[in-house]
């Protein structure tokens, strides 16, 4: 059992998109884990993604429609195990409101690199970061199921 939490600026483009992605691996290798999404910012809490990931994902069979924005909390770091942060700014967000008492490890998605922000570009950003995205999670899967 692991429980993973993804986290970018708007959690409107990126962790969400990491959210689907890993959701369709737990449902294809018939894994009990819970997944999540979180943005740092709360500027898009309740909404569903943007537009145009959730088209960009649905292509790939990735479905985005059923998730909402929220921000994330404190308590995030006591209900998972692993915290993914897209890119350095989200981690220096989060390693701010990381409390004391912390038990989830945090880390970069990409290890040495970030996920860029595709927001105010075009649809290959998306195209992008879905790519990125789907080869690092297999990485990380197999990882954490060899324990
Ligand atoms: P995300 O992309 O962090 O991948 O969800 C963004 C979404 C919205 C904004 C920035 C990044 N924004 O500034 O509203």
């Amino acid at each position: 059992m692991q429980r993973l939490l993804f986290v970018c600026l708007g959690n409107i483009c990126r962790s969400p998109a990491a959210d689907g992605i890993a959701q369709s691996l737990v449902a294809s290798r018939g894994l009990d884990w819970r997944i999540d999404s979180a943005g740092t910012g709360a500027w898009h809490v309740g909404k569903q993604p943007d537009n145009r990931m959730m088209t960009a994902a649905l292509a790939r069979g990735i479905e985005l429609s059923p998730l909402r924005a929220r921000q994330a909390e404190p308590d995030d770091f006591l209900r998972f195990d692993h915290i993914y942060a897209m890119d350095e700014s989200n981690l220096a967000d989060l390693e701010q409101i990381r409390p004391q008492n912390a038990t989830a490890r945090l880390s970069l998605f990409l290890e040495h690199s970030d996920v860029p922000d595709p927001y105010y570009g075009g649809d290959d950003g998306f195209e992008h970061v879905l790519d990125l995205i789907s080869d690092r999670m297999e990485i990380l899967f197999d990882r954490l199921q060899q324990g």
